[in-house]
């Protein structure tokens, strides 16, 4: 029996009516149709994320079993997430993992999602440390689920990372994340404060995704993310940049002379961190782009004295 193939509104699982079978074809149509009237632009990939969740499978494979059945309880754990998801909850928080530079990263409520321009960001410090082609020491700010410093790790050779994040949630889903990693420290507290005083000046690149909305902002954000993902994550003082200032004006105590900082931001904020940067010491100060060609992060280099 197929439940539900047309109808925008279905449900996969009649409940009252006692539990009914229902194939992928069958589900995957109907988790389509329910999204397309939910929070999200992107119903079809998301349909097929649920469906391959629910089921344990690689999307890739969903195509092969488009024929199998549901269980009763695989069917009612879709619906649930579907309710979930079009209640606003991010896709990401329903499956529990997010990708990041190929690697999936566990997340859940407490943590930001991790972004596709954030790979970006952990790009430039990842090639900055390649290049230096010796034994590396890398500081993560605020590494809420541990996604940058978990990437330094594992695509640096011999790559010491020291993570500092402030919310006792992101830090419990840090801590999942970089558990097997025995280069990669965390460290509670703000901002620099729970780093050991042996790391300064001697660190390699200091990288860093603050908080870069201001309150202001925070109500033109999509509901997933302003009612979801944790405000300590998103929103910032001094118009959004207040963080990103203070992440700035440390960094020279922990950089070594010709160290690299990069740190996140949103478009717009380019020419207050430039000259922050200039003024706390740094030479090359720029800003870089994000993969849609948007001003997304700033970087220098600590001056030689
Ligand atoms: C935009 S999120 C970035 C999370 C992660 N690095 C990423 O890129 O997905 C900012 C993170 O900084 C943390 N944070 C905010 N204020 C902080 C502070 N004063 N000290 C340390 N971490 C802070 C937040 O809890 C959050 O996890």
């Amino acid at each position: 029996m197929t439940v539900g193939t047309t109808c925008p509104n279905a449900r996969a699982v009649p409940t009252a009516a006692g539990p009914v079978s229902i194939t992928v074809r069958a589900a995957l149509v109907a988790a389509r149709s329910r999204l397309a009237t939910a929070v999200t632009t992107s119903p079809d990939p998301e349909a097929a994320e649920l469906l391959a969740t629910v089921l344990g499978v690689e999307r890739s494979r969903l195509g092969l079993e488009q024929s199998r059945e549901l269980s009763a309880k695989q069917a009612r754990k879709l619906e649930s997430m579907l309710e979930r998801r079009a209640a606003g909850e991010p896709l990401q928080y329903i499956t529990g993992k997010a990708g990041f530079r190929g690697l999936d990263v566990e997340v859940g409520a407490g943590a930001l999602v991790p972004r596709p321009e954030t790979e970006v960001v952990a790009g430039r410090a990842i090639e900055f440390l390649n290049r230096m082609g010796r034994k590396a020491l890398a500081v993560d700010i605020g590494t809420g689920s541990g996604c940058i410093a978990l990437a330094l790790a594992r695509e640096v050779a011999d790559c010491e990372v020291w993570a500092t994040e402030i919310s006792v949630q992101a830090c419990g889903w840090a801590e999942r994340n970089l558990a097997g990693q025995p280069r990669v420290h965390l460290a509670a507290g703000d901002l620099y404060e729970p780093l050991p005083a042996e790391l300064r000046g001697a660190v390699d690149v200091v990288v860093a995704n603050p908080p870069y909305f201001s309150a202001d902002q925070l109500a033109s954000l999509p509901v997933d993310v302003r009612e979801h993902e944790p405000f300590v994550a998103l929103v910032s003082p001094g118009g959004g940049m207040a963080l990103a200032l203070r992440v700035i004006e440390g960094a020279a105590i922990w950089l070594r002379p010709g160290g690299l900082l990069v740190v996140e931001m949103a478009e717009g904020q380019g020419p207050v961190l430039v000259e922050a940067l200039r003024r706390n010491g740094f030479a090359a100060a720029r800003t870089g782009r994000d993969l849609a060609g948007r001003d997304r992060f700033v970087e220098g280099v600590l001056r030689r004295e």
